[in-house]
């Protein structure tokens, strides 16, 4: 056949082929759909100075309503809109145009500083919705009452040595949620870090920093009892990156205990 491996193509035929695989590439060019720059359309979306620059431009125009992690004081929670379905194109139209109705300001800025916050705020999103739908929700809230309550409230319940989880299953996926849990050592929030603090007569007090001023600190200890001390009481503070909650292994949690547990925190409404 003429096109055996080792054959030689006359050059005429490769002229030919050449330009039937042009036609081609031109059909398909005309049918394809354009791509688009980054998804949802924001041009400056992986470029990190825009996330930068929108970070800047978000504490100065948007904190004060949103809150300066964006997670809602007055205004919406801003972190959970991608994970609620919404796209990069919304968000902008949204910003442009504001919320008539409703203290949501509209913005004459640039185009660029409007999707430069986009980039911002998708960036410190929670992407992925939680889903889950093995697990029984009972066994999960006896394991959850008998191993984290006393150290996470749901609902209005329980301690705040760790964060409040009423929530967390429409904030975190189900990946992030399972590393937290089996090793929780991986990420630590930096309020939630654990401080070892020394007093002047020598007692040691582990825990985390619950509030502090110029003079005095507020700590809750490991066994949950809020402490405060005036600064001049401390001789040394001792930050940690470690996390205050233990791994629970799976000599500690099964697989399917976890998936109890998970199936419970995903029914909490908040
Ligand atoms: C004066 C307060 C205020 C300021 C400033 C403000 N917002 Fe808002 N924003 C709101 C309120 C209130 C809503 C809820 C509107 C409604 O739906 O009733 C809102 C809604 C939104 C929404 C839609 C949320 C949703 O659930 O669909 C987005 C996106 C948003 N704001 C982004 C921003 C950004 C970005 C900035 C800064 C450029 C900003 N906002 C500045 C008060 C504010
Ligand atoms: C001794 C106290 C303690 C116990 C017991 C404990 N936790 Fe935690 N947990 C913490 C602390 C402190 C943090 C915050 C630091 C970190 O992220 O590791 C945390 C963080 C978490 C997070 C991450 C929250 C986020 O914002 O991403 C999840 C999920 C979680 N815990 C679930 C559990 C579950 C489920 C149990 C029971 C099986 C449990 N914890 C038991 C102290 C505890």
């Amino acid at each position: 056949m003429w096109l055996e491996r080792g054959s030689r193509i006359p050059y005429g035929w490769h002229n030919m082929v050449r330009m039937l695989l042009t036609c081609l590439l031109l059909v398909l060019g005309i049918l394809m759909p354009l791509p688009v720059s980054g998804q949802g359309g924001n041009p400056y979306d992986a470029d990190p100075a825009a996330r930068r620059a929108g970070s800047a431009l978000f504490a100065t125009r948007c904190a004060d309503c949103h809150g300066a992690d964006a997670k809602g004081i007055g205004a919406p929670d801003l972190t959970l809109l991608w994970a609620a379905g919404t796209d990069d194109e919304r968000v902008f139209r949204t910003i442009q145009r504001g919320v008539p109705g409703s203290n949501m300001p509209s913005s004459s800025a640039p185009d660029k500083e409007i999707w430069a916050i986009v980039a911002y705020l998708r960036g410190i999103s929670t992407v992925s919705p939680f889903e889950n739908d093995i697990g029984d929700p009972e066994q999960g809230r006896e394991l959850f009452l008998s191993m984290c309550v006393r150290c996470h409230r749901v609902a209005t319940q329980g301690g705040s040595l760790g964060p409040d989880l009423s929530r967390i299953a429409r904030i975190r996926s189900r990946d992030m949620l399972l590393r937290s849990i089996r090793e929780p050592g991986a990420s630590v929030a930096a309020r939630y870090r654990a401080v070892t603090f020394i007093t002047q007569d020598d007692r040691r007090i582990r825990g985390v920093i619950k509030s502090e001023d110029a003079f005095s600190i507020q700590i809750a200890d490991t066994s949950e009892r809020l402490q405060g001390y005036t600064k001049a009481d401390l001789r040394e503070m001792i930050h940690e990156e470690r996390s205050l909650m233990p791994d629970f292994g799976t000599e500690r949690l099964s697989d399917s205990e976890l998936d109890d547990l998970l199936r419970y925190l995903s029914t909490l409404r908040g």
